[in-house]
């Protein structure tokens, strides 16, 4: 894993569609990450390679691109909705993406001529989103490779306003649906910037707000997607490259793109159920449509020719594994000091304390820790004991008093103590080791739900599994494609079997 870009010559193959498309899949380093990633992605989405058939008769004559001009074609760097992924959680070796790999990357690279991020930085609203949210925009705008275009999801808007407009003020966030009075809005309409004597105009439309902005009296308005995207090219060169973004699934794409007039060159659709980047454009009335995927793990690299039948997109994929000179990874040190700065403050403000108990338990009882259930269920309890579920919470200590594998405050992050204890942000629920050491680890009660009245009733009130779902549902909580990239329930179940004492 030395290389992160298998096929530096892929780029050539451009018009040998299906060609390109083989190469670029079956050419990932082998890491088993990736793989498994893309055909959970591929069986998210089975479909019959939408308008494959009109790109592949059109691309069997396409021209060599050696051939076209240098002024029509742009090199693009996409990544979709990064949802707080700051870095890897580092839970399972061989993870993808990072901000601080993405950033070396850039820098090593340094032929793109527009960085482009889409929406939804961030996946919800606690006072660390805001955090992180800080954070992105400090690197992926303020830093030595500033992004030319971010667009602005539902999700970002959660944020409270006054704090998510403090923190974004001066980054290049397009917003050119949503219309806002205030001074202090950050969304332009649009951003430009000149490329080879070529204009390159970048729209992004939103297409939806939040509860909190859909009053008549809200701030933000939201217009309709013409409305919005005649507003962005408004005053544009006939000349210029248009580019959309657009914050909406891929069915919404599909019905949009016939109607935007003039035509974009291309549009990055941010549609969030694409876990991985799409290998190819789909073509929709002529207008190539990419889907950068999530939490920048595998970045796209879009080529973007100008020839006399329209615009025609070739992809690269690029799986953050690592840096392209520093054997074993890398990164950024510049970055990883923002990260590690973020990481200090968000113990300093005390986030995993603020962030507690702020939820409401599924069944309404309380959490009471597994010794509680040793008195009753003595083979579970056996059985969990020598799981490595009980000691999830030592292996945060570890890792945390590890400087080569971590050596920051992971025991005070909040979204690491979230999948290693129990409860976490629940009523009743953990809170720091200190004050809630009978709920570090993966105890019972993290799978089977709050115990207080099943306990106290001798087990008269049932307790099933917490929140009522399957036992196959509930793994997937944690053990999720990047946290546990070859889970299969029935081979990790029995390694922590356990019933009822017969
Ligand atoms: C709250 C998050 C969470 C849930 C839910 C969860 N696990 Fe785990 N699991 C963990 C963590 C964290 C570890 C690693 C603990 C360690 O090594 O310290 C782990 C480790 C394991 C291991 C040992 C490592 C391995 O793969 O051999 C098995 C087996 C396992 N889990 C099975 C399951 C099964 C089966 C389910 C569902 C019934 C499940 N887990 C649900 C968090 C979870
Ligand atoms: C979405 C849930 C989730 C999050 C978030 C999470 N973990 Fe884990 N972690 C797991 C699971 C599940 C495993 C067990 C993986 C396996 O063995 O299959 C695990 C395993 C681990 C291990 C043991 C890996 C090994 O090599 O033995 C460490 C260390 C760890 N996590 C640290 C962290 C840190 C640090 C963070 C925050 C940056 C974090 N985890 C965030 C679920 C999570
Ligand atoms: C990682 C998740 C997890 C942990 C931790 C866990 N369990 Fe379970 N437990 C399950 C699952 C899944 C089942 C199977 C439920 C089913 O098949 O419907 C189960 C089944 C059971 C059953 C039998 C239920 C029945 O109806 O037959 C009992 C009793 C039980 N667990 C008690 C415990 C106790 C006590 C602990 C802690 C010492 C514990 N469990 C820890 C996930 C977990
Ligand atoms: C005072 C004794 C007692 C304690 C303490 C107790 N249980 Fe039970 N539990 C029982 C009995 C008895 C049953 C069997 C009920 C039945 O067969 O209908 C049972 C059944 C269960 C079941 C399977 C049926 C169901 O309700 O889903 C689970 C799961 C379970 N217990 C989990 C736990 C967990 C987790 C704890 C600790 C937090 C715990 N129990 C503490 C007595 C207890």
């Amino acid at each position: 894993m030395t290389r992160i870009r298998p096929l530096p010559l892929a780029g050539l193959l451009f018009g040998l569609a299906t060609c390109l498309c083989t190469l670029a899949q079956c050419g990932q380093p082998g890491e088993a990450a990736p793989s498994a990633g893309a055909s959970l992605a591929a069986a998210q989405h089975p479909k019959p390679t939408p308008a494959g058939k009109e790109q592949g008769q059109e691309q069997e004559q396409e021209p060599n691109p050696t051939v076209v001009p240098e002024r029509d074609q742009l090199k693009l760097l996409l990544s979709g909705t990064m949802s707080g992924r700051l870095e890897p959680c580092g839970c399972a070796s061989g993870q993808l993406g990072g901000l601080a790999r993405r950033m070396q990357y850039i820098g090593e690279r340094r032929y793109h001529d527009v960085l482009l991020e889409g929406g939804d930085l961030v996946e919800g609203n606690s006072p660390l989103d805001l955090e992180k949210l800080f954070t992105a925009v400090t690197i992926l705008a303020n830093m030595q490779h500033p992004y030319d275009a971010m667009g602005i999801g539902e999700k970002d808007l959660e944020l409270p306003y006054e704090q998510w407009v403090g923190y974004t003020a001066g980054a290049p966030f397009v917003a050119s649906d949503l219309a806002c009075d205030s001074p202090d809005w950050p969304g332009k309409p649009f951003v430009e910037k000149q490329v080879r004597g070529r204009a390159v105009r970048i729209a992004s439309l939103t297409l939806a707000l939040p509860e909190q902005y859909r009053g008549e009296d809200s701030r933000i308005h939201l217009l309709t997607p013409l409305a919005g995207y005649e507003r962005a090219m408004q005053g544009a060169d006939d000349d210029a490259w248009r580019i959309l973004i657009l914050q909406g699934t891929d069915v919404r794409a599909r019905e949009l793109v016939p109607t935007l007039q003039p035509a974009p060159h291309l549009v990055v659709c941010c549609d969030a159920s694409y876990i991985e980047p799409t290998s190819r454009p789909e073509m929709v009335a002529g207008v190539p449509i990419v889907y950068p995927g999530t939490r920048g793990r595998i970045l796209q690299e879009c080529t973007l020719y100008r020839l006399p039948k329209g615009p025609r997109a070739a992809l690269e994929l690029v799986p953050l594994a690592g840096s392209l000179t520093v054997p074993g990874g890398g990164g950024d040190p510049d970055v990883k000091q923002v990260l590690l700065a973020h990481r200090n403050q968000v113990k300093e403000d005390g986030l995993l304390q603020k962030m507690a108990r702020q939820l409401p338990t599924p069944n309404g009882a309380g959490y009471v820790g597994s010794e509680t259930c040793k008195t009753c269920h003595i083979t579970a309890f056996a059985a969990w004991q020598i799981s490595k579920h009980s000691h999830a919470w030592e292996t945060l200590q570890k890792a945390e008093a590890d400087p080569k594998r971590y050596g920051w405050p992971v025991t005070a992050y909040p979204d690491c103590v979230g999948c290693h204890v129990v409860g976490y942000r629940e009523q009743t629920g953990f809170v720091s080791f200190e004050e809630t050491p009978q709920l570090a680890a993966v105890g019972c009660e993290r799978c089977h739900g709050p115990a207080s009245e099943h306990a106290m009733s001798g087990g008269k009130k049932r307790l099933g599994l917490h929140g009522g779902v399957q036992g196959s549902e509930l793994c997937l909580q944690c053990h999720d494609y990047e946290q546990s990239p070859t889970f299969v329930y029935g081979e990790r179940w029995p390694k922590i079997a356990h019933g009822l004492d017969k």
